[in-house]
């Protein structure tokens, strides 16, 4: 029995040395895709008025998908929307930038996702007003949100989500 017990070491010895390759392997890619950072989709930056509560839980929805939010407070925001060319029955409350385009409002991510992968050549995409049920506004959805792209000042349906 004895000499059983120790031949059978370095046998055990050799599995459990392979178990713990096997887990590794297994484990290690999970750990490196855990401790990523949360900016999978890119950074974001957010200009907003100091005291705007749905701009900053808007910020925090971003957050939450995935997105690394820089936020710029700024007293009066309608000079810099002119400026890149929103029309003002179209502006809303925050203006956000990403990858050269604008995306004013509460635009859901999947817009966000949509106009970062085509690539499309306008200047940034728009959901007008503040709609009820939109992302960090109070709530339910009572209809389809409307995205518009703006290209040379002109309007075009984006999506409806
Ligand atoms: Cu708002
Ligand atoms: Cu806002």
């Amino acid at each position: 029995m004895a000499k059983v017990n120790r031949k059978s070491k370095p046998k055990r010895k050799y599995w459990l040395s392979i178990l713990v390759v096997a887990l590794s392997v297994i484990i290690a890619p999970t750990i490196i895709q855990s401790s990523k950072p949360k900016n999978l989709l890119g950074e974001i930056t957010v200009y907003l008025t100091p005291n705007c509560g749905c701009c900053k839980l808007y910020t925090k929805y971003l957050e939450n998908r995935g997105f690394k939010v820089k936020i710029i407070e700024m007293e009066d925001l309608s000079q810099l929307k002119n400026e890149i060319g929103i029309p003002p029955t179209l502006q809303s409350c925050h203006t956000s930038f990403i990858n050269g385009y604008f995306i004013e409002g509460h635009v859901p991510v999947e817009a966000i996702i949509k106009l970062l992968n085509e690539k499309q050549n306008i200047a940034g995409i728009v959901l007008p007003g503040m709609p009820s049920g939109s992302p960090g506004m109070p709530g339910g959805k009572d209809e389809p949100f409307k995205i518009y792209a703006i290209k040379n000042g002109s309007l075009e349906i984006f999506m409806i989500i």
